[in-house]
């Protein structure tokens, strides 16, 4: 973290060496309950480390991997549209916001919008975003909460007032829950909204099997490397002894359950250690590291009119391969 982090971070009151704290305990908590289980698994939120993230924006400039470039299309065809929709002097919070890069084209274009509120667990990213902004929409209000959108922490430290609110949720993260996990996220979104508020969310839409297994196993293997890095990242943060390369790759398409698996195979039989704690693998054992769920337009709809929306109105490209809707509160 760096020095104008901490003292932001200092100005606010935040203790942020225990933030780093709980934060290296619950990982390590997550990990080791992760390869306890039968069959392993590790929660995909911890892919995005420093190296995992940039690791990710590589993933999302692929050719093979489509939904960033159809969901910016779609974006860019209907900003006036969607601007019109989120309606003047409304509050923008968008959890996971990372760079902050897709609400800042829709910000330029509402009416007046009242502040905008990125939520995410990484610092420097979201204050090097609000500078940007900042600089770009100096009447804009931008203010940033550190913290886990999934958690309930940080949604009761957004500011309280009488604006509209809108929830901006792109990128089809909502793809990497499971659906009833997404719909305890979509109800816990319109917890924080009131009648009226509304929710602009991106999910990508099912589709040909080998088109969505070349996304998640591209040709460049990126992917590969975004999914092993959680292995690097467990040796170096919880002190673990993975070796790497007797790990494989694998994505695939589930059809029953609508989304693509990834996994990390053990190529032999082998033992790792990780916080002092011993796991062993058969060949062939997997560890399951991201599900990535597809929806389909119908899906969509029934996902948002179960937790609480009523969706008003879908944009999709001419393929049909990603959906944004948007939805108010009821
Ligand atoms: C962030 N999330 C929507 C991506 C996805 O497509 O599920 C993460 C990802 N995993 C592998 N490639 C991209």
């Amino acid at each position: 973290m760096n020095m104008a982090v901490q003292t932001t971070l200092r100005e606010e009151g935040r203790d942020t060496r225990s933030l780093e704290c709980s934060h290296l305990g619950q990982f390590e908590a997550d990990v080791l309950s992760g390869l306890a289980g039968a069959p392993k698994t590790l929660p995909c939120k911890y892919l995005y480390d420093e190296a995992g993230s940039k690791l990710f924006e590589a993933i999302c400039e692929l050719d093979d991997y489509y939904l960033t470039r159809t969901e910016a299309d779609i974006f860019q065809n209907s900003l006036d549209s969607m601007a019109a929709f989120l309606g003047p002097s409304t509050i923008l919070v968008e959890p996971g916001a990372g760079n902050c890069e897709k609400a800042e084209p829709l910000l330029g274009r509402m009416d007046s919008p009242h502040a905008y509120c990125p939520l995410d667990i990484s610092p420097e990213i979201l204050l090097a975003a609000q500078q940007r902004i900042q600089a770009r929409l100096p009447n804009l209000n931008v203010t940033p909460v550190i913290g886990d959108f999934t958690s309930e922490d940080p949604w009761a430290e957004l500011p309280v007032s009488e604006h509209r609110r809108v929830i901006f949720f792109p990128g089809s993260t909502i793809g990497n829950f499971t659906p009833d996990q997404a719909k305890g996220l979509l109800r816990q979104f319109a917890k924080y909204l009131r009648a009226g508020d509304g929710l602009l969310i991106g999910a990508d839409l099912v589709k040909d099997s080998v088109v969505l297994e070349r996304a998640y196993h591209d040709s460049k293997h990126i992917t590969e490397q975004f999914n092993k890095n959680l292995l690097t990242r467990i040796n170096s943060e919880l002190n673990g002894n993975f070796d790497v390369d007797a790990f494989a790759h694998r994505a695939f398409y589930h059809r029953y359950r609508q989304r693509v698996e990834m996994h990390l195979v053990s190529l032999t039989q082998q033992t790792v250690t990780v916080s002092g704690q011993e796991f062993s693998f058969k060949e062939g054992e997997t560890i399951h590291t991201e599900n990535s769920h597809k929806y389909t337009l119908n899906g969509l709809k029934e996902l948002l009119e179960q937790t609480g929306f009523n969706p008003k109105q879908y944009w999709t490209d001419n393929k049909q391969h990603y959906a944004i809707y948007y939805a108010n509160v009821l």
